[in-house]
């Protein structure tokens, strides 16, 4: 397997009061070594569930129904969907194999370990190496993510940091084992305006040094532009668009796409002058459609959409959609080759 990881057809449920959430629905997605894939789409569309199908956290009332999570780890090619959660080999991944950055530093950073502890706990978990080696590659750590005097920040809380710096000192922790792939959820969401930029702008910084891939999750398209290489747009637990960051840009396919981008700040103001939101909401994923999903929101709405799901098909070399305005170019294409 040339790529770091391959989804393949994944559904991953939850039972509710109202019935079984489809949260993923049949997506497939592979990252290449080293890329940063954008995952966005509204609140609910699944982005999050799919990141913690990756890494083995499907809590119940959650459950993988079906697919594959091909990973090419250090060991070889696991299928991440099949670990027993919680066994030895997926603890052994995450962590230090595949590492997550999430929305709250609270809620990875313990508040009873020193920041310092924190960074060393999966070095010394997962490489053999002395707790003073630890320690110096702790506080290199912290000094590339841009926290000042990272010695003796070593020994305080994360109480002792503002919210800017407990985000880099998440960071930190998150890159100290050299992960292949870091799963970034929403990572500047609860931040100031401010503190957003800087983080993104350290993010980037790294993503230069940094070998690894990144899942980098965010329902701003805006962001995504500036930090990632590929992109993959989710509404109601699939894929509806994916392409490469500059022909997504450049020529967005899907209604639901090109509602997102006339609802981003930096890029409507390239040209128009007033945001717009997409009207309605996404559907619950208990609810039974049985054609598209956009359907109830789309300005092109036809007969056919309401009858049959659009697959996602290939458009324009890679650049693909789910949406039948477009299978008809694709079909005929194919027809005509
Ligand atoms: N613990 C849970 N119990 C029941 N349903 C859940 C649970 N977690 C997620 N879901 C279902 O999965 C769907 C997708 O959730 P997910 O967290 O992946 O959305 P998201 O795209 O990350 O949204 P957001 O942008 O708000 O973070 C939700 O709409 C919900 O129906
Ligand atoms: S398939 Fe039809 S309803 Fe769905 S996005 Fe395309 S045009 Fe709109
Ligand atoms: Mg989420």
């Amino acid at each position: 397997m040339n790529n770091l990881l391959e989804i393949n057809d994944l559904r991953v449920n939850f039972m509710t009061e109202s019935g079984v959430a489809r949260a993923v629905d049949g997506i497939n997605i592979t990252i290449a070594p080293g890329r940063t894939l954008g995952v966005v789409g509204e609140s609910g569309c699944g982005k999050s569930v799919t990141s913690r199908a990756i890494l083995g956290l499907v809590d119940s009332p959650g459950w993988i129904e079906s697919g594959e999570i091909m990973f090419n780890s250090r060991k070889g090619v696991v299928d991440l969907a099949q670990l027993p959660r919680n066994g030895r080999q997926i603890n052994a991944i995450r962590g230090s194999e595949i590492t997550m950055i999430f929305q709250e530093p609270m809620t990875a950073l313990n508040p009873v370990l020193t920041i310092g502890d924190q960074i060393t706990e999966p070095l010394l978990l997962h490489e053999k190496i002395s707790r003073k080696e630890a320690k110096e590659r702790a506080i290199a750590s912290l000094a590339a993510v841009g926290i000042s005097a990272p010695r003796q920040r070593f020994d305080e809380y994360a109480h002792n940091l503002s919210g800017g710096m407990r985000q880099r000192a998440m960071i930190a922790m998150a890159l100290v084992c050299n992960p292949s792939l870091l799963i970034a959820d929403e990572p500047t969401t609860a931040l100031d305006v401010t503190i957003q930029a800087q983080v993104l702008d350290l993010m980037n910084e790294l993503r230069q040094q940094f070998a690894g891939a990144i899942m980098f999750i965010t329902h701003d398209l805006g962001v995504v532009a500036t930090m990632a290489d590929d992109v993959i747009v989710m509404y109601r637990g699939k894929i509806v668009e994916s392409a490469s960051v500059r022909d997504l840009y450049r020529n967005p396919l899907h209604p639901y796409t090109q509602g997102l981008m006339r609802s981003v700040p930096s890029i409507v103001n390239r040209g128009e002058t007033r945001l717009q939101t997409i009207e309605g909401s996404v559907p619950r994923p208990t609810e039974f459609i049985r054609g598209c999903a956009f359907a109830s929101r789309c300005a092109n709405v036809m007969p056919v959409c309401r009858e049959s799901v659009p697959a996602l098909a290939p458009v324009s070399g890679p650049h693909k959609a789910a949406c039948f305005l477009h299978h008809s170019i694709s079909e005929e294409r194919a027809d005509a080759a």
